[in-house]
C-alpha cells in the first residue's frame, strides 16, 4: 500500500456521502475524516456507517456532515509521548474499528497534524492481528459451500477475514462440517433468488464473492428456469442491493466456457470475442455484462473467468474432466476420451482459484475496478488427451481408449498473462500431484463412495451427465 498522507484520508464538509465512500474504498482503510474550511476536525465516518445510514433511508447524496461521528478517536499531539495514553487511546480504536492501520494526531486547536501506523506506536497490539489480509473484513460468500467456495471460505478465514455463507446447500453441508464451527463462520441456508434474503446476508458485509450458480452445460439444459433464475437474474439482484447498500467490492465468478467453440489454436486473451455454446455459457455472459453495466464511481464489480477447476476439495466433484478421469481410472480401470481428444481445455487448481479471489479482495480497488480476468496458468492450457495421458502416467493400471464422438464443442487455449502481470498471481498446484492426490483419497477410503450424488451436479435431481 502507499504511504497515506493526511490530505488522503480527510475530506471538506461539503463532501456528499457517496464522494466519501468512494474515498474510503479507494484509500481501504474503512474511515475518512471531516475538516471545516479552516481545516479543523469535525468528525469521522465509517464505511460501516455509512452503510447503516443507507440502510436507515438516507440519500447517498447527501452532504457527509449529516452523519459524521464528532467524537472520532485521535490522539491529541500532548499525548504522543505519553505512553500510557498512547496506548490507551490505540487499544480503544482497535477495539471501536478492528483492522485500524492508523491514527490521528490533532493539535491543540483540533487540526490533523499527522497520521501514524498504529505499529509505530505499540508493537504488541499487532500480536493478535493476521499476517495479511483479512483486517477482519466481513465477506458474504454466496455459494460458499460449493466445490470452489468452501476452499474459498477456508482460506479466507485463516486469513482473517469473517465470512458469511449464503447457500442452498444443494449438495448437502458435509463441506463445511469443520469450517462452520469456526467463530468466524456463519452459515445461512437459504435461496439467493430470494430478494429478502439477499438484503439480509449483505447486512455488516464489507465485500460480496458470487459463486452461487447452476454449474455446467447439462445442468443447465435440464433447468434452464432455475439456471436463468440463479446465474442471472439473481446474480444482477445481488449486484444491485450490493450497490444500493454501497458494498463495492464484488467478484464474480464465470468461466472460460464463455469462449466456446474457437477453431484455431490463437491464445484469447480477455478482448476475444465470446462464442458460446450452451444456456450455461450464456447466463455467464448476460451476468458479466449486468455486472459492468451497474459499474459507476464506486460499485467495483470484477469478473474471474476461471478455467475448468479440478483437484480435491471439502466438496468434491467427479464431474469436471480431471476429477473424472482420475475417479475412472482409479475405479474402473479405464480412462475415455472421446473423438480423438484434440480439444483444448485451460484447467487450474482449485486451491489457485481460491487464491486469485483472495488476490483480488485484497487488491487495491483501482487495479480490479470493472475489470474482467482469466483465471488460470499459460502453463496449464491443455488438449484432453494430454489429460488423459497424465491420468495414465500416474494410474498406469487404467487402460487409456480413444472412442466414437466427441459431443462437447467446447475448445480454447486462452492467455492469463492479464492476471499475472496485474496481480501477479501464480498457479502453484501441478496436475500429476493434484491426481496422485486424488487416487489416494479415492483409493485409501477417504472418499467412500465415488457414486454418491452429492459429487455430481447434475444427480441433484437432474438425470444428465455434468461437466463445468
Ligand atoms: N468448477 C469449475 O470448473 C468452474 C470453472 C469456471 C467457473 N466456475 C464457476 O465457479 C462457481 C463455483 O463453481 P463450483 O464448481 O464451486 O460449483 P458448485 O456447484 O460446487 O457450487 C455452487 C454452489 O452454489 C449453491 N447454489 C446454487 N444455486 C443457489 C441458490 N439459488 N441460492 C443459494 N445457493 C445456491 C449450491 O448449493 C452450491 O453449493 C460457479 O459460479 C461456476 O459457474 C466453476
Amino acid at each position: 500500500m502507499k504511504n497515506i498522507t493526511l490530505s488522503d484520508i480527510t475530506i471538506g464538509e461539503n463532501t456528499i456521502i457517496k464522494e466519501a465512500m468512494r474515498v474510503i474504498d479507494l484509500l481501504g482503510l474503512r474511515l475518512v475524516y471531516i475538516v471545516d474550511k479552516e481545516n479543523k476536525l469535525l468528525g469521522v465516518v465509517s464505511d460501516s456507517e455509512i452503510r447503516k445510514a443507507i440502510i436507515k433511508g438516507v440519500d447517498i447524496k447527501e452532504k457527509v456532515t449529516g452523519i459524521l461521528n464528532p467524537a472520532p478517536l485521535v490522539l491529541k499531539s500532548e499525548d504522543l509521548k505519553n505512553p500510557y495514553q498512547r496506548s490507551r487511546m490505540v487499544r480503544e480504536l482497535r477495539k471501536k474499528m478492528p483492522g485500524s492501520e492508523y491514527i490521528l494526531v490533532v493539535d491543540k486547536d483540533n487540526h490533523p497534524t499527522e497520521l501514524i501506523p498504529l505499529k509505530n506506536l505499540d508493537i504488541k497490539l499487532l500480536n493478535g492481528k493476521h499476517k495479511n489480509g483479512g483486517n477482519n473484513k466481513h465477506i458474504l460468500v454466496v455459494g460458499g459451500a460449493g466445490y470452489l467456495g468452501s476452499v474459498l471460505t477456508e482460506k479466507l478465514v485463516e486469513r482473517g477475514y469473517r465470512v458469511r455463507i449464503l447457500d442452498l446447500l444443494m449438495y448437502g453441508e458435509e463441506s463445511l462440517k469443520n469450517i462452520s464451527k469456526n467463530k468466524n463462520v456463519e452459515v445461512v441456508k437459504d435461496d439467493m433468488r430470494n430478494i429478502s434474503t439477499l438484503v439480509k446476508a449483505l447486512a455488516d458485509i464489507d465485500a460480496v464473492v458470487n459463486l452461487a450458480a447452476l454449474v455446467g452445460d447439462p445442468m443447465c439444459k435440464d433447468k434452464p428456469e432455475m439456471a436463468i433464475e440463479t446465474n442471472y437474474l439473481a446474480n444482477k439482484a445481488l449486484a444491485d442491493a450490493a450497490k444500493y447498500h454501497q458494498i463495492n467490492r464484488f467478484l464474480y465468478a464465470s468461466t472460460c466456457s464463455v469462449y466456446g467453440e474457437s477453431d484455431d489454436d490463437k491464445e484469447l486473451d480477455e478482448n476475444a470475442s465470446l462464442n458460446p455454446v450452451s444456456l450455461y455459457a450464456r447466463s455467464k455472459i448476460q451476468s458479466e455484462e449486468a455486472l459492468l453495466d451497474l459499474q459507476d464511481e464506486n460499485f467495483a464489480p470484477t469478473i474471474l473467468r476461471m478455467s475448468t477447476l479440478y483437484g480435491h476439495s471439502h466438496r468434491m466433484r467427479f464431474d469436471l474432466v480431471v476429477n473424472t478421469m482420475t475417479k475412472n481410472a482409479a475405479i474402473d480401470k479405464k480412462i475415455t476420451v472421446f473423438g480423438g481428444g484434440k480439444h483444448w481445455r485451460p484447467l487450474l487448481h482449485v486451491e489457485d482459484a481460491a487464491d486469485a479471489y483472495v488476490k483480488c479482495l485484497e487488491a487495491p480497488l483501482s487495479k480490479v475496478k470493472g475489470e474482467i480476468f482469466n483465471v488460470g496458468s499459460n502453463l496449464q492450457n491443455f488438449r484432453i488427451i494430454d489429460i488423459a495421458n497424465a491420468v495414465h502416467k500416474i494410474i498406469p493400471d487404467a487402460e487409456l481408449s480413444i472412442e466414437g464422438e466427441n459431443n462437447d464443442p467446447r475448445n480454447y487455449v486462452v492467455s492469463f498473462s492479464k492476471i499475472e502481470k496485474t496481480l501477479e498471481f501464480k498457479a502453484v498446484h501441478s496436475l500429476e500431484s493434484s491426481i496422485t492426490r486424488m487416487h489416494r483419497a479415492i483409493t485409501q477410503g477417504e472418499i467412500k463412495d465415488t457414486n454418491d450424488p452429492c459429487y455430481y451436479n447434475v444427480k441433484y435431481n437432474f438425470h444428465a451427465k455434468s461437466e463445468e
